[in-house]
């Protein structure tokens, strides 16, 4: 059977970008820069996203595009009969584990979007309001699973459709879609009267405030929004033709997704400012602070419609990247069809995202670890297995794979003269510097 690949650059860029800009941007970025200590946090971010996760973000689409195969056939493929199948197989759980609570996530989107249509974010509600509101949704046992399974349905519906004409045709209308989305948002929280301190707040660094925890999380966030260590790159790297420029597709997919995280935060940090609220709320930040804003400010409920429809959006791209993972392994290794294939992750995504919403509710004593199911996964995947997982990947490409065959690929066989030019430097980026980073940051995490 002929392989799917992606239709042309766009294509490659929407599905790309599609699968970094998610939650991680709306959800999770905005709440780490509060809580880190805004500027002094984006500006180690923007290090850890150009100088040493975009050579790993490379070497995952150069694993992907060299060997055309899933993640566990490619480390089969480049490198037969030896462990690294084992890396294969991680890569191939991870993202089956990290989309059942991303599911989650989204299908809490799902509801606040819903709330938001029906105008439940009354007008004048306070903030501790908010908050009980959100407490109480999460905490109950039907209506987050409700959202999760309809989130997770969604995410389904999209892969049977297939590569080119689900992934590829679903980010080709909604990324343009998002980012006009998030320019609304941006301009309408810029525009309230007191917005300039968050803006400073983001652009003026306070260099005191960089220390190790302040670097693993910027590390640690620019993994996860670049949507590295667990394969779903190197998947889609698997379906991005021979001809196109794999060291500027990444550039760009990481520059617009670096710039989409700037721009939610500049929709979010000036209207938490504007209204004296604190920026180190945490991941309450979205679903309690933004909602007590939205019914304080004027036509907010519009804005609030338009958000979590963003926030659904960005989130299904992502979770189609991740949910994709698992079903071209079990179509190419396994023999499913593809319509098998997307209903066996389903069962397995959706039983583990049940628990996962259970453990904020009924479930909520039951501790693994001392975490919650919920924590533990989030916790596992993002402070473990991915920066372990993108570890070993540099070292495959730095150190196992022959260098020629690297350059190969970055050249495109020695035909992109710009790409030869800076072959040496990226090079030295994936052999030495991103190895020995990741894994400073990765002990230093450990140590504090
Ligand atoms: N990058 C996405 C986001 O920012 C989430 C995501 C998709 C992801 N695929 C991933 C995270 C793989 C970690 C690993 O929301």
């Amino acid at each position: 059977m002929e392989r799917e690949s992606f239709g042309n650059r766009f294509g490659v860029l929407v599905a790309m970008a599609g699968s970094a800009i998610g939650l991680g941007n709306l959800w999770r970025f905005p709440y780490l820069v509060g809580s880190y200590g805004g500027a002094a946090f984006i500006f180690v971010y923007i290090f850890c996203v150009f100088l040493l996760c975009l050579p790993i973000f490379m070497s995952e689409v150069i694993v992907g595009r060299r060997s055309r195969s899933n993640a566990f056939g490619a480390f089969k493929k480049l490198a037969p009969g030896t462990k690294w199948k084992w890396l294969g197989a991680v890569s191939v759980v991870t993202p089956i584990i990290v989309v059942s609570y991303y599911s989650v996530v989204g299908g809490w989107s799902v509801e606040y979007f819903l709330k938001a249509c029906t105008f439940e974010f009354t007008a004048g509600a306070t903030q501790s309001e908010m908050g009980m509101m959100f407490t109480k949704f999460i905490s109950s046992v039907w209506s987050p699973i409700v959202g999760h399974t309809i989130f997770l349905l969604l995410t389904a519906a999209i892969i049977i459709s297939g590569v080119k004409s689900g992934i590829e045709k679903f980010g080709k209308i909604m990324m343009p879609l998002l980012f006009v989305l998030i320019v609304i948002i941006a301009v309408r929280a810029a525009t309230l009267p007191g917005a300039g301190e968050g803006l400073k707040y983001l652009f003026k660094p306070d260099f005191s405030k960089i220390d190790t925890s302040v670097c693993a999380a910027a590390l640690g966030q620019a993994f996860f929004s670049l949507s590295l260590g667990v394969g779903t790159i190197l998947t889609y790297g698997s379906y991005v033709n021979k001809k196109e420029n794999i060291a500027l597709s990444s550039t760009y997919t990481a520059t617009a997704d670096f710039f989409f995280a700037l721009l939610a935060s500049c929709a979010i940090m000036p209207a938490v400012f504007a209204f004296g609220l604190n920026p180190q709320e945490g991941p309450g930040l979205v679903f309690e602070t933004l909602p007590f804003i939205f019914s304080n400010m004027p036509m907010g409920w519009l804005v609030a419609i338009l958000f979590f429809l963003a926030l659904i959006v960005a989130a299904l791209t992502s979770s189609i990247s991740l949910y994709e993972v698992g079903v071209a392994y079990l179509v190419e290794e396994k023999q499913y069809s593809r319509r098998g294939a997307s209903i066996l992750v389903f069962i397995i995504a959706w039983v583990c995202g049940v628990l996962c919403s259970l453990s904020f509710g009924p479930l909520s004593d039951f501790h693994i670890f001392g975490q919650t199911i919920f924590n533990l996964f989030d916790k596992v995947s993002a402070n473990f297995l991915m920066p372990v997982g993108g570890l070993l990947l540099v070292i495959f490409v730095g150190w196992v794979m022959k260098k020629k065959d690297v350059m190969d690929e970055f050249t495109n066989g020695g035909t992109l003269r710009g790409n030869r030019r800076i072959s040496g430097f990226v090079y030295f980026l994936i052999r030495y510097v991103c190895p020995v980073a990741v894994l400073a940051v990765f002990a230093s995490a450990l140590i504090f």
